[in-house]
């Protein structure tokens, strides 16, 4: 038998291998468009280009899965599939709907994309929860162990919990009430812009709802994402709380890699 590993190497340590790239298929659900694309889970990264189609509207439950299949359908994937949704999504079932039509409701989502994809397995999560995965991993947390939160200011607020790693889905810290207000209604960036707030009066409200968060959670570090976050540097040093806030590094891929982690990854239920 020809030996090809050289005498000297380390016991076990058989010729090169190439280590398959693991990858994944994720889907980023938003309120104007249905962004997919394929993630390289060993970094993070999107191998070629990232897809988008509008949302339809009204953006029903049969409309948008037979738009997510036409995304991933473009790239003829049949792998791992993850799809995010803004609202809490359990076992594959949404339960809300706060800021999407309300008929999505007690829709097994799992099961109508999976229908429009020949019985594809899919795997749903929350958008902030895919956000929080990705940015704990591979973008503004990933030199942080110990508890991590990330929130995403946009048309309302979303949140995603991570201890050391491992998600905690559905917190809804967005529907908490602060000071006698829903936190998305006293501080989402869609207040900012409908109020016409300053970055000044708006912190102010971001730092209430922060507060009110630390206080019951003692988080070691707080990540803002959304599209505000591309601003950070307006407003993340006005904010007066304990915790140390850093803005998203992974911006608008967040969404797509975090839904390509949880098809891998138990990281949902
Ligand atoms: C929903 C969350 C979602 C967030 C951001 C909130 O209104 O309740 O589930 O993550 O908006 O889309």
């Amino acid at each position: 038998m020809t030996r090809t590993d050289s005498p000297t190497k380390t016991p076990g340590a058989g010729p090169a291998v190439a280590t398959p790239q693991r990858r994944a298929f994720g889907v980023d659900v938003g309120g104007s468009g249905i962004k997919g694309g394929i993630v390289d889970l060993d970094t993070g990264l999107l191998i070629g280009e990232r897809y988008k189609l509008l949302t339809p509207q009204p953006a029903t439950p049969a409309a948008v899965a037979k738009t997510i299949a036409d995304v991933v359908r473009a790239y003829s994937w049949t792998g791992p599939l993850g799809v995010t949704y803004p609202g809490v999504v359990t076992h594959g079932v949404v339960q809300t709907a706060a800021n999407v039509d309300k008929a999505w409701i007690g829709t097994n989502a799992r099961d109508i994309i999976s229908a429009e994809l020949d019985g594809q397995d899919v795997t749903i999560l929350n958008d902030a929860d895919a956000a929080g995965l990705a940015e704990e991993r591979y973008g503004a947390g990933k030199d942080n162990s110990g508890l991590v939160i990330l929130l995403t200011f946009g048309t309302g607020i979303g949140s995603a919990v991570i201890h050391n790693g491992k998600l905690i889905p559905n917190t809804e810290f967005g529907h908490l009430e602060v000071g006698g207000k829903e936190a998305e209604k006293r501080a989402a960036s869609s207040v900012k812009e409908k109020n016409d707030l300053s970055y000044e009066k708006w912190a102010k409200e971001v730092t209430r709802v922060l507060v009110a968060i630390e206080n019951a959670m003692w988080p070691d570090l707080f990540i803002a994402g959304g599209g505000i976050s591309r601003k950070a540097d307006k407003w993340v040093p006005l904010l007066a709380n304990r915790t140390p806030v850093v803005p998203a590094a992974l911006l608008n891929t967040a969404g797509i890699v975090g839904a390509a982690m949880a098809a891998t990854a138990d990281v949902t239920h």
